[in-house]
């Protein structure tokens, strides 16, 4: 459950839970006021502002050009001429290097991030400017003054995966289907994973933006939905996806995202990516999750 008592003053939640034009039931849930549902826009790294997010104090930030074109560009090359990359779906296939803990027992997710550690390690290391070190650093030298500490997740010794590299080229309206990220840690076969602590708080998403050929931008709605609206579409522990039709009518932002941005936002609320305008253009990221496990430690995971 969202630690609401952090969070600004709400805005009152769709009432009605008429089916809408297609028979669809709109989603209900918990909505921020507009203070809070902004994705705040810095031009420079301030772990502070990350802070807030993880705190439930706002949605989410943005950092501008965070990171140099020129590592962008290098982790790109390096992320399409690894061995270790994946393809995942068949019509429009979508290519990743790390692995995802998404609907997989804990042990299985944390053998793969051990299988996968040294070729994600070689295209993430040996960097002149290393985003991730310059994300979490900053975020840990920050909470440090507050007594927290900041790691990856782990499970008896063993550590979750640091980083997963992604790009999608889903068909349809989206690239990628609304969704939230907070339901799928609550999965039982990840029952005993220090994860699922985070989803009593807020589970926050970072994306490195490496490149973004054409749209690409990320729709972001204002609901983080009710566990009846979940248990009602069939998504309780998967979180994916819920049918627009049942998101009609809840504010929703478009978010420009360029090569180099780097944004954390609440994974709670459903969120999706537009698709490329050009199929031929890609959208490639370095993403991971995090959040308070409880008060003096944040964890990473993917
Ligand atoms: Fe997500």
């Amino acid at each position: 459950m969202t630690t609401q008592s952090e969070q600004p003053a709400m805005v009152t939640p769709p009432t009605t839970t008429a089916a809408s034009d297609d028979g669809v039931t709109p989603v209900t849930g918990w909505q921020g006021s507009s203070d809070y549902f902004a994705l705040r826009e810095y031009r420079a790294y301030d772990p502070h502002a990350v802070v807030d997010v993880l705190r439930g104090r706002v949605a989410g930030v943005i950092f501008r050009g965070m990171v140099p074109q020129e590592t962008c560009q290098e982790l790109a090359t390096r992320f399409w001429a690894s061995t270790h990359r994946k393809r995942r779906g068949v019509e429009a296939p979508g290519y990743y290097l790390g692995t995802y803990h998404y609907h997989k027992p804990t042990l299985t997710y944390l053998h793969e991030s051990e299988e996968v550690a040294a070729g994600l390690d070689a295209v993430l290391d040996g960097l002149p400017a290393d985003p991730l070190t310059a994300f979490y650093g900053g975020l840990a030298d920050v909470l440090q003054r507050e007594g927290v500490t900041v790691r990856l997740a782990e499970h008896d010794g063993r550590q979750a995966c640091r980083a997963l590299l992604r790009s999608w080229h889903g068909q349809g309206e989206y690239a990628l289907a609304p969704h939230d990220d907070r339901s799928q840690c609550t999965e039982p076969q990840q029952a005993d994973f220090e994860i699922q602590r985070v989803a009593e708080r807020e589970v926050a998403a970072l994306n490195i933006c490496l490149e973004n050929g054409g749209g690409g931008r990320l729709a972001y709605w204002n609901i983080q939905p009710d566990d009846e609206s979940k248990r009602r579409l069939g998504l309780h522990y998967t979180g994916s996806p819920y049918p627009l039709a049942s998101l009609s009518g809840i504010e929703m932002k478009w978010v420009d995202v360029n090569a180099g941005d780097v944004y954390v936002f609440n994974g709670a609320h459903v969120h999706a990516v537009e698709p490329n305008t050009d199929p031929a253009l890609r959208r490639t990221t370095l993403a991971g999750m995090l959040g308070f496990r409880d008060d003096t430690t944040v964890i990473s995971w993917t």
